[in-house]
């Protein structure tokens, strides 16, 4: 098992991304603690870990509440002694973020994203390498989208808000490899099972006049393989980069988008 002995804490646990991401670290042996901004959703998904012989606790934490991470995150050393592997797993709905062209857009709804998602990464990774500094062990991890590297339109501030995520894997990694901290990102291709991109469809459907067969077949057609990621397949990845055997890997955010861009 890759993560047998690691003790990760997932934030967003209770969405697609995160509840992939927990179905794979539970499978490879990691004690987990969850959390989410709503409780039920990340109850849900701890109960089907624990029923499959794995090991999650379920916590409702806020990642844009400072207090709420660091108090739960000294629960966790305090039940389990340490923290090795901190994903930020945390998203906003598309409902509030996309669909407007940038000259209509206001200003609020542009930067919305772009604090949102960089805040809960920055204090998420903050709080975790504060505890990971005393073991000079640790993995801080996070997902985003291929909106960091090209223009797609009607995206308003998500794209931004990626590149940021991005960035913010590099400088992290900067300064807290020399303590044996790793930071790494998976940037995945649009995901078909998750919610998210069945409304970011919905968003653009009108505009641009494809159905939700053709706008998968068309994100399928930009990729080596002609076919589109499994959240099974991301989740296997992040399992890999999250264990001791991607020990050289840091700074970076993987390219999962299977050949539709270029590195
Ligand atoms: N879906 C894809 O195809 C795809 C592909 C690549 C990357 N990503 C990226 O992966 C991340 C997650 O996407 P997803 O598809 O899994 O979205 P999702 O299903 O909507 O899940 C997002 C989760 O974040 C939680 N959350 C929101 N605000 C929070 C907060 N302040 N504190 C704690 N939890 C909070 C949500 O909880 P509530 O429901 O309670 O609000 C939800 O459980 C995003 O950054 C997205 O850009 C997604």
């Amino acid at each position: 098992m890759l993560l047998k002995n690691k003790v990760a804490v997932i934030y967003g646990a209770g969405g697609a991304i995160g509840g992939a991401v927990t179905r794979a670290f539970g499978r490879e042996g990691a004690r987990l603690f969850l959390t989410g901004r709503r409780l039920a959703p990340v109850e849900a998904i701890a109960r089907e870990v624990n029923s499959a012989g794995g090991s999650a606790e379920a916590a409702e934490v806020d990642a844009l509440d400072e207090q709420a991470l660091d108090k739960h995150l000294q629960a966790v050393i305090d039940r389990a002694g340490r923290v090795d592997i901190a994903f930020n797993a945390v998203g906003i709905p598309g409902t509030t973020i996309l669909g407007v062209p940038l000259v209509e857009l206001d200003v609020e709804r542009f930067a919305l994203p772009i604090t949102t998602y960089a805040t809960s990464y920055f204090l998420i990774a903050q709080t975790a390498a504060r505890r990971m500094v005393a073991n000079k062990s640790g993995v801080i991890m996070t997902a985003t989208t291929q909106h960091s590297r090209i223009g797609i339109p009607l995206s308003g501030g998500y794209g931004p808000a990626m590149a940021a995520e991005e960035a913010l894997t590099r400088v992290l990694s900067a300064e807290l490899a020399p303590h044996g901290i790793r930071v790494v990102g998976l940037r995945p291709q649009a995901i078909p099972e998750t919610g998210t991109l069945k409304e970011a469809f919905e968003i653009r459907a009108k505009a641009s006049g494809m159905t939700w067969e053709q706008f998968q077949e068309f994100l399928a057609s930009k990729t080596h393989t002609r076919r589109l990621m499994t959240l099974e397949e991301m989740a296997n990845m992040a399992a890999f980069m999250a264990s001791d055997k991607a020990s050289g890997m840091t700074g970076t955010t993987v390219n999962l988008t299977m050949g539709s861009l270029d590195d």
